[in-house]
């Protein structure tokens, strides 16, 4: 396992250039199954957790092809040779679930093991399920796998959702665009991945409105073609760095990144005194001489504050003049990376949902631990404005969904090195 040496309390200065947003690929790529002719998808960040999403595609029988490094990836499921994804492949990423409803609604039946994920909390798919069921499908969980059937088809239904769920929204919109009639998702989540993934499938032939918004309306049709697709950039990962620079100071420019995305953290950054302005060429933050001000955050679902980029604002944080709260609303047990933080001389206190954040002056380097993906990139951020050197042990959680990482903080003069091996 490898792990990041960092010393910090340098500034960041410089461009970063912003990948397409993990999220909204994964879902694509889901999508692809619903295509009977190769859907190209661009702008594609190479990731573990997008590569394995490919090999799971592989076992279902799509063509992939997507050479190393590159962010052009073809997906061609003319042909599906297997409707069943397992428990070794779905365990190790929550998202390869989204892969039941393209098989149910293309094939008309599917076996698909529960989801594992990340260690923030429960995450059932109770949703998911309940939706496939209003549009007719039967569905049988037995020994750890989901087996679903619609033999002569999915109908169009009307789903109201009774709490908003991004995965369940994108999973119900992949299935019923190849239904019969018209489906009607009510309180549907609104984040910018699902405006993504209705674009791409309006694009190969569905019918769908109102992504982005509470309500969406999806007319089925009888089959997609295929098509190129270009993956909308990465606002958690624009918002890292944006935090990232706050935090060490300097001024980065986020090449492709949209304010649009990111309004809420934006409104954050500025009240805890960090300046963003948007450009033709994204966004750009700097952090002027004065300290860091201490702000409240209540995550919430878009276009809230981002749950994924709690962690990372707690960092930020940490060295504020004051204190803050911060209140977790989207997933249960999503504090882990407070101890690891306090060990970097932070002020964490956690209670139940809530986290009171009391700012110090400086932090110190120390051993530390990432626990999942935005946890252990907050921790490299507030490595990077600790003094002395920070070592982040198990940083493959970061290679999940963090692209070149290591170099595109390092060419904005961040001193961040990846060791072999853990100790
Ligand atoms: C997606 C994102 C994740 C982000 C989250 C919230 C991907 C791959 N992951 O996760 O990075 O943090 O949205 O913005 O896109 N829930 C249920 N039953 C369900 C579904 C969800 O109880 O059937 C609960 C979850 O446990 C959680 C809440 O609903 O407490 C929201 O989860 P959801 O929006 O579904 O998150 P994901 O789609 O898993």
């Amino acid at each position: 396992m490898d792990r990041l040496s960092i010393h910090g309390g340098g500034p960041l200065n410089g461009v970063i250039p912003i990948s397409g947003a993990k999220n909204s690929a994964l879902k694509l790529m889901a999508a692809a199954l619903l295509c009977d002719q190769p859907l190209q998808l661009s702008s594609m960040p190479n990731l573990a957790d997008t590569r394995f999403m490919a090999r799971l595609l592989e076992q279902l029988g799509v063509r992939v092809d997507w050479p190393a490094g590159s962010s052009v990836c073809r997906l061609d499921a003319e042909t599906i040779s297997s409707t069943i994804a397992p428990y070794d492949l779905v365990r190790k990423m929550r998202a390869t679930f989204n892969v039941l409803g393209p098989l149910l609604a293309r094939i008309g039946h599917a076996t698909v093991s529960l989801p594992g994920g990340c260690a923030i909390g429960a995450r059932p798919v109770d949703l998911h399920l309940k939706a496939f069921e209003a549009m007719g499908a039967d569905i049988v969980i037995e020994q750890g796998y989901v087996k679903a059937a619609a033999l002569r088809g999915l109908k169009g239904a009307h789903i109201l959702f009774p709490f908003v769920s991004v995965g369940a929204t994108e999973h119900a919109m992949l299935a019923a665009v190849l239904a019969d009639g018209e489906t009607v998702l009510e309180n549907a989540a609104c984040e910018p991945e699902i405006a993504d993934l209705a674009f791409c499938l309006n694009s190969v032939g569905a019918r769908i409105t109102g992504a982005g918004t509470p309500i969406i309306r999806i007319q089925g049709v009888s089959r997609l073609g295929g098509g190129r697709y270009d993956v909308i950039p990465d606002r958690i990962e624009a918002g890292t760095y944006a935090i990232a620079a706050a935090a060490a100071g300097g001024e980065v420019l986020l090449e492709g990144a949209r304010g649009e995305d990111l309004v809420s953290l934006i409104d954050h950054l500025r009240l805890a005194g960090v300046r963003v302005v948007a450009e033709e060429r994204g966004l750009r933050v700097s952090r002027a001489d004065g300290p860091i001000h201490a702000v409240d955050v209540d995550t919430a679902p878009h276009p809230g504050f981002p749950t994924d980029l709690q962690a990372q604002f707690m960092a930020l944080m940490t060295i504020a003049d004051g204190t803050s709260l911060i209140r977790e609303n989207i997933f249960e047990n999503r504090f882990m990376h407070a101890p690891e933080l306090n060990r970097l001389g932070a002020d964490i206190t956690v209670r139940g949902r809530e986290a009171t954040v009391r700012g110090v002056r400086q932090l110190k380097g120390a051993q530390v631990m990432a626990t999942d993906l935005r946890a252990s990139v907050s921790l490299v951020i507030a490595a990077l404005a600790a003094e002395g050197e920070t070592m982040v042990n198990r940083v493959y959680h970061l290679d999940r969904g963090f692209e070149r990482l290591e170099e595109k903080l390092g060419r904005c003069g961040a001193r961040i090195t990846r060791l072999s091996g853990s100790i």
